[in-house]
């Protein structure tokens, strides 16, 4: 795992992007797997702009969603497909019909969950598969207890996740109690991990998830297993982190990162 510090929240944005930017450039049939929520709206508003000023073409590429909630149509403006329309889709010169979300009014949810992972397979797995964290230590709605090979599934949502996107639905009672997610091992099997966060809410759970034990309570901490994850934060999320001059100093010196050092 690597951990990169930017020193706001759109300078971190910015460097997801542009790492984004650099795979699709290389692998223009890059399979890109994709999280939602409040952090990666910049994200995409990065890259939508990228399209629209640099040509970043998306016209060969495929995408996957981590995530969908339960009873959702996809057109309902709270669901993640919505979501991904709006913020990305929409704006970018993707083909809809590869880009993927779970469906969450599937007549036969676990059925769904199959093909989802068999669909993953047949476009020969994800290539780079971006993520955010919640409060909790979700990477997709993998709630605690989540196992490490658990694949694409139904989970019942946890408090923490309810209150965190009550105000979304106006009102934690009103968030649906079930989502499909991939699982933590369909997740760790993406070859490349990128996980965003930012804000000092997130301070506490980043410092647990990359320097705290690995537990099935916090399924972001398997990403510590995966073979190469690289986590950006800014520096609100960075504050409660110990090794953190390290990591400046990675960022700062090796070779690897030197055409990202100016990017904010
Ligand atoms: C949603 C997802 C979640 C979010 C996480 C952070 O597709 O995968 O794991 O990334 O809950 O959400 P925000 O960015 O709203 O704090």
């Amino acid at each position: 795992m690597e951990v990169i510090i930017r020193p706001n929240a759109d300078a971190a944005a910015a460097l997801v992007a542009r790492i984004i930017a650099k795979e699709l450039r290389a692998n223009p049939h890059l399979v890109l797997g994709l999280a939602t929520g409040r952090t990666m709206e910049s994200v995409y508003r990065l890259l939508a702009q990228m399209h629209r000023k640099e040509g970043l073409d998306f016209s060969l590429c495929s995408t996957f969603n981590l995530d969908e909630y339960v009873g959702l149509a996809p057109g309902d403006p709270h669901s993640y497909r919505h979501c991904m329309n709006e913020h990305l889709f929409q704006r970018v010169n993707v083909e809809p019909r590869n880009t993927h979300l779970p469906n969450g009014q599937a007549p036969d949810l676990d059925a769904e969950c199959r093909s989802y992972e068999a669909a993953i397979a047949k476009f020969g797995g994800i290539d780079l598969q971006l993520l955010g964290i919640g409060r909790a230590g979700h990477i997709g709605f993998n709630e605690p207890l989540s196992a490490f090979k658990s694949r694409t599934r139904v989970k019942a949502l946890a408090p923490l996740t309810l209150e965190q996107n009550a105000e979304f639905f106006g009102g934690a009672d009103k968030v649906p109690r079930r989502a499909i997610t991939m699982g933590v091992g369909t997740i760790l099997e993406s070859r490349r991990c990128l996980l965003l966060a930012t804000g000092e809410e997130k301070a506490e759970i980043i410092a647990k998830a990359v320097e705290g034990p690995i537990t099935s309570m916090i399924s972001a901490t398997a990403l510590q297993l995966h073979a190469r994850c690289t986590v950006v934060v800014d520096e609100a999320a960075a504050s409660r982190l110990e090794g953190s001059e390290y990591y400046r100093r990675i960022f700062a010196t090796e070779p690897e990162w030197e055409e990202f050092r100016n990017s904010n």
